[in-house]
């Protein structure tokens, strides 16, 4: 099994009901796209979303590592379920700075998702001073080594690489560097886990129509997450394309 092919969208804190119909759009041009695609909406239009995405798969962009209970304002992974959610991010660089997430929490939020029967789309990346430190491969490892619990499988799991530095910046790596962080992140996967060579790799930040199809032909980049680009179908329609020819 090789990796699957995975177009990601993040809305991150964007969109109300009338955002869905981007959605129709993509459906509409994109009838038989030739990768997986996601979009991850916020919680509040998960289940408007789910209810007429068709073939493109709907996520949630976060959830708590407990099943149920006293956690006010928090969403629990078998909720995203419930709302027609087959995936979840875990990890962002927004919740691992805003929220000041841990690698230890977002591996037991991935136990949480996975026990619920979601995708966890689990997110690394260095800032700039750790890439201008030199620690980049060093810092990737750990995140890796720290967020993925032991249960995930390429069925289970996609990893986001995603510099911190690049996310919304419109700065992209040069493709030597995603190359070498793709490269170092399959070798991690597959030294720890059976089927670590077929989990899906995505790159993230600042990924647009214009860059896609030179960042898809990146040895190990199967796919990517993208934040501003996946807002209009005008603009994610063609990163589908680019994946989907890839
Ligand atoms: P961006 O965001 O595409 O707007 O840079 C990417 C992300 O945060 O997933």
């Amino acid at each position: 099994m090789a990796p699957r092919k995975l177009a990601a969208g993040n809305w991150k804190m964007n969109g109300t009901l009338a955002a869905l119909a981007e959605i129709d759009r993509l459906l509409a041009d994109h009838p038989q796209p030739g990768c997986d695609v996601l979009l991850c909406p916020p919680a509040t239009l998960v289940h408007a979303a789910a209810a007429r995405a068709g073939h493109i798969a709907i996520g949630g962009q976060d959830c708590h590592a407990q099943a149920s209970g006293a956690h006010t304002g928090d969403i629990a992974a078998a909720q995203l379920v419930d709302a027609g959610a087959s995936h979840v991010i875990i990890g962002h660089s927004e919740r691992r700075s805003d929220h000041g997430e841990t690698d230890i929490q977002i591996a037991a939020k991935a136990v949480a998702a996975h026990q619920a029967g979601l995708v966890a789309v689990i997110c690394v990346g260095e800032t700039e001073a750790q890439r201008d430190a030199g620690q980049t491969l060093d810092v990737i490892s750990a995140q890796l080594a720290g967020s993925m619990p032991e249960g995930a499988t390429a069925a289970n799991t996609v990893i986001a690489y995603e510099p911190v530095w690049a996310i919304g910046t419109g700065r992209t790596p040069t493709s030597d560097q995603i190359a070498e962080v793709h490269a170092l992140m399959r070798q991690r996967l597959s030294d720890r886990f059976a089927d670590g060579g077929d989990v899906a790799l995505l790159y993230g930040g600042s990924v647009k129509p214009g860059n896609a199809a030179e960042i898809f032909a990146i040895p190990h980049v199967n796919g990517a997450l993208v934040g501003g680009a996946s807002l209009k179908a005008q603009d994610f329609g063609p990163i589908i394309a680019a994946l989907s020819a890839a």
